[in-house]
């Protein structure tokens, strides 16, 4: 099965206007000659119009790092899917271990976040993960899992062949440890038989799976080559051009 891996960079909160700019101007000249790898940026809220226009034309693709569930209201400080296609981004992060941990969102709030950015056209990347306590309780899949079902709670089959799903074990997110490659590949090869169960085979064949967690050029072709990995969702290393740069053309590498 051919998917065609997916590298995107999630920048958290970092990078101004002018810095936004800067750096997307620098990443669409590293990256111009890679046409195997879809690439795709996720910045804060404040700089998504500036990341939309610099990127307007080329193939970046441009998504946000949350999204409230509700079209609108009165729901002070937060921003709806309809603000998102308006300002024309294509994807949201939603489900990030950051969110679930320092802002309480449980799985059923994301799962309610995922139908809503589907039904407004908007590529949901779901994002899934055990802490290291889990880990060493033996519960990686149970946790998984129960993450996915939740968030996954109403999507008809149809909907999910587009959605994108982000498996980031909590305790390798900004901490510089990486899931070994097995280790990695294990857990995307149970959530791609979940997939098949819930959606179908092909469906599930057609949905790519992200590994996210200090992926670095130096990590990222061995990752990617393994057979359930198909592209990466970045923090850090998003944030300079030539890092993010290294990674995707890492990913290009592994695949040819
Ligand atoms: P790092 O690449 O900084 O570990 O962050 C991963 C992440 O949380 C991406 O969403």
């Amino acid at each position: 099965m051919s998917r065609i891996p997916l590298i995107a960079g999630n920048w958290k909160m970092h990078k101004t206007l002018s810095a936004t700019r800067t750096l997307l101007g620098e990443l669409q000249t590293a990256v111009a000659d890679v046409d195997s790898v879809e690439v795709a940026v996720a910045p804060p809220f404040t700089a998504l119009a500036a990341a939309v226009e610099t990127l307007r034309g080329g193939s970046i693709r441009t998504g946000a790092q949350n999204m409230n569930e509700a079209e609108e209201g009165a729901f002070t400080g937060e921003i709806s899917p309809v603000m998102l296609t308006d300002v024309g981004v294509n994807f949201v992060i939603l489900g990030h271990s950051e969110r679930r941990a320092l802002y309480g969102e449980d799985d059923e709030l994301v799962g309610r976040k995922v139908n809503t950015a589907l039904a407004h056209d908007l590529v949901p990347y779901l994002c899934c993960g055990e802490t290291q306590g889990e880990r060493e309780a033996g519960t990686t899949e149970a946790v998984v899992s129960r993450q996915l079902l939740a968030g996954l709670a109403g999507v008809q089959a149809d909907q999910a062949a587009s959605l994108v799903v982000a498996y980031e074990p909590v305790w390798a997110i900004g901490t510089g440890l990486t899931a070994t490659p097995e280790q990695a590949q294990q857990v995307h090869a149970s959530i791609r038989a979940l997939l098949a169960e819930r959606f179908g085979e092909s469906v599930a064949q057609s949905i790519r799976i992200q590994y996210g967690g200090s992926v670095k050029p130096g990590n990222a072709a061995e990752l990617m080559a393994q057979p359930d990995i198909d592209g990466a969702l970045v923090g850090g290393a998003s944030l300079d051009a030539a890092s993010f740069a290294g990674i995707v053309r890492a990913t290009a590498a592994a695949g040819s």
